[in-house]
């Protein structure tokens, strides 16, 4: 898969390889110092220096901490894709649409090479760009779109490239982590913890693409294309974690499990592929338990290869600066992996509905208490073929709750009944289902 003969890299294999950096916020500048740290280490492993000539961003006077009087300053960054003096554009703008699409689209077409970081773009495009890098011959990377500094893309596109993994899937997001992880061991609230999550440089720019599932759902879609096939963003189903309560991180933990917000799709026998965006109950034992704060894991499946899992810190200046170089060097060495690792498909694939998944449920209800409620609750989901398993009843701070933990149970099943739960008298507000993972 590996083709040195056609990139535009070729320009000189032992001169500089030139960078335009557009976008300037934690990652941009964060590649900036990591190659002003390590310019020895970085051009011995390239077998060439890593150069940055150009950058872009929004605001030029703002203090970023780092001198750049050195770079050619554009103010549009669609510049960079026809800079003569530009080797390879460096996206770390974001955003599916334009700017960050037009000039990865430019580049590509100008026969540039691109590293992006920029998870929307490769989720929602992904297979497009695909078509257009291997028709003009040129790469694009993107190891800082999944789960920042951990080598989440090489793992699967090349470490495992040999298996066809049945199955893959963990913890993407690493706001939603670091949300999940303080509410259980502080008790703040969530608001109190995502603002934490932003002064330290995790969330995204709009938070709700981190904490409704969206961010996970890009870095999901990413890995299926390069695990399985390349999928309709659209097609897979995304919950986030505003639904979460310190109260449910405290019942999760007294029945033996975590939650965490996980992405996990699968493979069938006819390569039909489900992928889901769901906060889940995972046992306290399990290594997935163990991920805390903003770190991210990534486990596969695949007959050859087994389980294998990869952990490390998912977003944060240094990681995802690190992943970027890392794509930099492979470019500078003349590497040119197809960006599905396959060639592309005409049109991306439809995920199958999760209905029929089927899995133990956590339920949480709020309720004002009355005698024989927990029967009658019971008996409710009974009647559609939902067994319980366990059922308590709870008081925190003057507020009753009715927890269920189901025998497996179809997803469409579950999702039926939740209506009906409702608008049961005794039942204050939208009931909470949580699926039970048991991922290792
Ligand atoms: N907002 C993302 C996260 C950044 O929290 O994981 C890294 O992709």
């Amino acid at each position: 898969m590996t083709n040195t003969d056609s990139t535009p890299l070729k320009r000189s294999s032992t001169g500089p390889l030139r960078l335009g950096i557009a976008g300037l916020g934690t990652v941009g500048i964060g590649v900036i110092r990591l190659l002003r740290a390590h310019p020895a280490l970085t051009a011995t492993r390239t077998g060439r220096p890593l150069e940055v000539v150009a950058v872009s961003a929004r605001n030029r006077q703002r203090d970023r901490g780092e001198d750049l009087s050195a770079f050619h300053w554009y103010d549009d960054p669609l510049a960079l894709a026809h800079a003569p003096d530009v080797d390879v554009v460096v996206e770390l703008m974001g955003g599916a649409g334009d700017p960050a699409y037009a000039l990865v689209t430019r580049a590509l077409e100008n026969g540039k090479a691109v590293v992006t970081a920029n998870k929307a773009l490769i989720a929602l495009h992904g297979n497009d760009l695909a078509r257009l890098s291997a028709r003009k011959k040129v790469p694009l990377y993107f190891e800082a779109a999944v789960a920042g500094g951990v080598p989440a893309v090489k793992m699967v596109r090349e470490g495992v490239a040999g298996d066809a993994l049945t199955q893959l899937g963990g913890i993407l997001n690493g706001t939603c982590n670091y949300i999940l992880t303080q509410m259980e061991e502080t008790g703040r609230d969530f608001a109190d913890v995502l603002k934490e999550a932003q002064d330290m440089g995790y969330a995204e720019a709009d938070p709700s693409t981190d904490v409704d599932g969206w961010d996970t759902a890009h870095k999901l879609a990413i890995l299926t294309g390069l695990a399985f096939q390349p999928i309709a963003f659209d097609s897979l189903d995304v919950q986030g974690i505003r639904a979460i309560t310190t109260v449910d991180l405290h019942f999760a933990k007294e029945l033996g499990y975590r939650i965490k917000l996980l992405g996990v799709a699968h493979r069938g026998q006819n390569n039909e592929v489900s992928a889901s965006v769901q906060p889940c109950l995972v046992p306290l034992k399990s290594g997935l338990a163990q991920v805390g704060n903003a770190f991210n894991a990534l486990t596969t499946e695949g007959p050859f290869s087994g389980p294998l899992t990869i952990s490390g810190q998912g977003a944060g200046e240094g990681p995802t600066a690190t992943a970027v170089v890392a794509d930099l060097i492979d470019l500078g060495r003349g590497h040119h992996v197809p960006l599905w690792g396959a060639p592309p498909p005409e049109k991306p694939a439809i995920c199958q509905p999760i209905g029929q998944d089927e899995s133990p449920f956590y339920l949480r209800l709020t309720v004002k208490e009355h005698a024989g409620l927990a029967k009658e609750i019971s008996e409710l989901i009974g009647k559609h073929g939902i067994k319980t398993q366990h059922s308590a009843h709870h008081n925190s701070t003057g507020t009753s709750y009715i927890t269920i933990v189901t025998h497996p149970t179809l997803t469409s099943t579950l999702r039926s009944v939740l209506p009906q739960l409702k608008q049961h008298d005794a039942v204050q507000e939208a009931p909470l289902a949580l699926k039970i993972e048991n991922m290792p």
